[in-house]
């Protein structure tokens, strides 16, 4: 599946038109033009390279830094690419154990934009059921194949992984006991489709399913879900329930 320029950026357009008029999508898209613009200047490269320790201790290849200019122009209709620091995932998954005492063996973990990768490996330091990330950029996703086939880690407990190549807003939840993540990957009207899905889901499947919101910009469409409840929050993430309606 191949994601054009054009193709994402009329759909972006469709879609902030239909929510906030055609001035304001006008002017967000300047916006993106600009911040594209900047992003893509010298001292912006390096600071992208800047958290290449993950790359370096595990040899494989997830920071922002080596994404070419078509992925980040068309990431500024969808969401860019930045990987999750070591740190605060690791915070997200302990947190949500010691406050919820569920058995990781018990659930898939499903991440939603997985981009290179990153957190899928992470992910398996915990010992997941499977693991699945879903990735909208061929080229990002290609790399994720790449990393999951290189990565070796004496702390590995889950060896189910992988990366498919689709667009998240499609994703049929698997009817199992899931720890869904999210770094912000969608705009607004994504990430409603993506609720939606997920929401109907519950309604037809109730289970146990846990959604860990890194930057939580949009945390009021996930409220607005009936079957989820905000079970914790800190500065860099939120965390949801799912609950019977
Ligand atoms: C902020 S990055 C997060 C990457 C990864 N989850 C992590 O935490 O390391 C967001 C990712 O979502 C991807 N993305 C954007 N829109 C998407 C969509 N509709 N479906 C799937 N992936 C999407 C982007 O290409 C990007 O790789």
């Amino acid at each position: 599946m191949q994601v054009s320029i054009f193709g994402a950026g009329r759909r972006w357009w469709s879609d902030v038109a239909s929510r906030h008029g055609h001035l304001a999508a006008a002017r967000q898209f300047l916006a993106a033009l600009w911040e594209f613009a900047r992003d893509s200047t010298p001292e912006r490269r390096r600071q992208r390279y800047g958290d290449a320790d993950y790359d370096w201790n595990h040899r494989v290849n997830t920071t922002s830094g080596a994404v070419g200019w078509r992925e980040r122009l068309v990431g500024q209709f969808h969401s860019s690419y930045q990987p999750t620091e070591p740190a605060v995932f690791h915070e997200m998954l302990e947190g949500l154990q010691q406050q919820t005492r569920i058995d990781y063996r018990d659930f898939l973990f499903v991440d939603l934009g997985s981009g290179k990768g990153r957190t899928l490996l992470m992910a398996s330091d915990y010992p997941f059921r499977r693991i699945v990330g879903i990735e909208l950029l061929p080229s990002l996703h290609q790399i994720a194949l790449e990393n999951i086939s290189k990565y070796q880690s004496e702390s590995q407990k889950c060896h189910v992984l992988q990366s498919i190549c689709d667009d998240a807003t499609n994703f049929r939840f698997p009817a199992q006991p899931t720890v869904v993540y999210l770094f912000h990957p969608l705009p607004d009207a994504g990430l409603r489709r993506l609720i939606v899905n997920l929401t109907e889901s519950l309604r037809h499947n109730p289970r146990p399913v846990y959604v860990l919101y890194h930057n939580p910009l949009l945390e009021n469409v996930v409220l607005e879900s009936p079957v989820l409840r905000k079970i914790a929050g800190a500065e860099q993430y939120s965390a949801y329930a799912s609950q019977p309606t």
